[in-house]
């Protein structure tokens, strides 16, 4: 572990220099994720895949991946969805995964990630519209990680959450 501290960290698209192998978060559905099944994904353009990895060596300290979804408007509380146009159903951007290695945890890279995918959200809106970030949370720990950055679960929903696209463009402002 020191080792990598002593080393530049970097965020970028995972890439087969980086070293997937030893990656544990805690939870073996999201390890497997990035292990096996991520760079498929990838190159299928069902998600994409970012990593916070060392650059010499290649560890991976995290990640979290990208891809578009839906929300239905009647998921989402009244004050929010009266600032919508009516259409049955919304735009939105899937944080599917996001995780940390169990060795770095509590070190502020989740946080880190979290930002970026939340500026990469944004910053896509330029391209591609979406009224929200989404996030899945396993468990309630990670649910209590989304809602101290003031995620809100979906109407209905305990485990899936929201942030309105136009408060994460003040927050980042
Ligand atoms: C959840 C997870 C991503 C958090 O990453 P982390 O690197 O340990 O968290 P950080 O050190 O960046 O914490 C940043 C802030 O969030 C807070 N935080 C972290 N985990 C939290 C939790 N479970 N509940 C509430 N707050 C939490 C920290 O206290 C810190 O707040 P502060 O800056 O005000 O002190 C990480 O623990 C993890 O990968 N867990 C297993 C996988 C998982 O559950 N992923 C999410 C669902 S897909």
């Amino acid at each position: 572990m020191p080792e990598l501290f002593h080393s530049k960290l970097v965020i970028e698209q995972l890439g087969k220099h980086h070293d997937r192998a030893a990656f544990d978060c805690g939870i073996e559905e999201l390890g497997h994720y990035i292990r096996v099944q991520a760079s498929q994904d990838i190159k299928k353009k069902v998600t994409a895949t970012f990593v916070l990895a060392g650059v010499l060596p290649a560890i991976i300290v995290g990640y979290y991946s990208l891809s578009s979804t839906i929300v239905k408007v009647k998921e989402l509380p009244e004050q929010v969805a009266k600032k919508l146009p009516r259409y049955p159903t919304m735009p939105a951007t899937l944080i599917g995964r996001l995780a940390v290695d169990r060795r770095y945890q509590g070190s502020g890279y989740g946080e880190l990630l979290l930002m970026d995918a939340l500026k990469r959200s944004l910053i896509s809106t330029e391209q591609i519209g979406s009224v929200a970030v989404i996030v899945e949370a396993k468990n309630d720990k990670a649910k209590a990680f989304y809602e101290h950055f003031q995620f809100i679960p979906l109407v209905n929903y305990s485990y899936r959450l929201f942030l309105p696209m136009i408060e994460i463009q003040d927050f980042l402002a």
